[in-house]
């Protein structure tokens, strides 16, 4: 009998060899944790769709950072829900509203946090797109890219001026990273990083996030402004352009059916590759385990290690305490 010359798996043998030559980091650090918040004192609307995630005035979203943070997350993306929306979405750039309220209301909780405020408007329009609709000529809607990125703008300048670290653009208008530099350069916000989310697909993950931030469109669908999801030289192309125009980092978005998306662009730049976990990728994951069908902390491992894996720096995830509770 003769015995093979490699055997890859001596390197497998024990704990400490396999920590030796694990490949792929993962730590609490590098997430990045969603909270939804709302007006009011003392409310905590659990999300059907999200099992362990609530729409959460300030109070409730400070104590559950806080909670966060002691399970080592430093990082924070606030999305608010105004008590009225509009045509226009004017709750987004509200200095008053439920963003500005909980980034200065944890910047005083948590002073070495790291805030981020996604910048859309969606969660503030009556009709739930991410812009300022305009009608043309032949009686078509689409939403007015210029009109909406000077909204964007202001929300942006709101958002730095109440706290946040970080700006992170979701609404996949043209010209917006360049718009909203200019805007926060004007106003003396040039320490705020911008986040893009660069390459966004029109997906059908998002499905329990439109429950969450209540911003399901109310006609038609996002195909006029976000990406195809066949595309991915259309994304090299976005990535390019962001960056051109002055994002810090760039995010891909949805994270697991964009794997490959992930990797091309880690390896096209030299800024910080963000992806984003989304809402559908983690209700999938709890509805298999609430059935008993798998082992949820090995899962969330596995899938937030693959993220990693494929060339993300940063995850925006929904299963920080979920990661907690596996991270050995
Ligand atoms: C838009 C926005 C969306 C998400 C983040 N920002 C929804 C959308 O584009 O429909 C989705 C996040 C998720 O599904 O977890 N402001």
């Amino acid at each position: 009998m003769s015995f093979p010359v490699h055997r890859p798996r001596r390197l497998r043998r024990t704990p400490a060899l396999r920590a030796l030559v694990r490949e792929t980091s993962l730590r609490m650090d590098q997430l990045v944790a969603p909270l939804f918040v709302v007006s009011g004192h003392g409310v905590e609307r659990p999300i059907g769709s999200m099992p362990g995630h609530s729409q959460r005035s300030v109070d409730r979203a400070v104590a559950e950072a806080r909670d966060l943070f002691a399970l080592g997350v430093r990082s924070f993306l606030l999305f608010g829900l105004p008590d009225r929306k509009d045509d226009e979405g004017s709750g987004a750039w509200d200095p008053e509203g439920p963003v500005p309220t909980a980034l200065k209301a944890l910047r005083d909780a948590l002073p070495g946090a790291l805030l981020m405020a996604d910048v859309c408007v969606d969660e503030y329009t009556t009709h739930g797109h991410c812009g300022v609709l305009r009608t043309h000529r032949d009686g078509s809607v689409d939403v007015d890219n210029d009109a909406t990125v000077e909204r964007l703008q202001k929300s942006a300048v709101v958002y730095a001026r109440a706290g946040a670290d970080v700006v992170a653009p979701s609404d996949m208008m043209d010209g917006r990273v360049g718009a909203l530099r200019r805007a926060l350069d004007q106003e003396g916000f040039s320490e705020t990083v911008l986040l893009s989310y660069a390459v966004k697909y029109a997906s059908g993950f998002y499905g329990p996030f439109r429950e969450a931030a209540d911003c399901a469109p109310q006609f038609g669908d996002r195909a006029g402004y976000q990406m195809d999801p066949a595309n991915v030289r259309e994304a090299m192309k976005e990535v390019a352009l962001d960056i051109e125009e002055g994002a810090d980092m760039v995010m891909v978005k949805p994270a697991l059916a964009y794997l490959d998306v992930i990797a091309r662009v880690k390896a096209a730049v030299d800024v910080p590759v963000a992806a984003y976990n989304v809402s559908g990728e983690y209700a999938m994951l709890h509805a298999a385990a609430a059935n008993g069908w798998l082992d949820l902390g090995r899962v969330v491992k596995e899938t937030l290690t693959s993220i990693r894996r494929a060339g993300a720096d940063i995850i925006v995830t929904y299963h920080a305490r979920d990661l907690a509770g596996v991270l050995g």
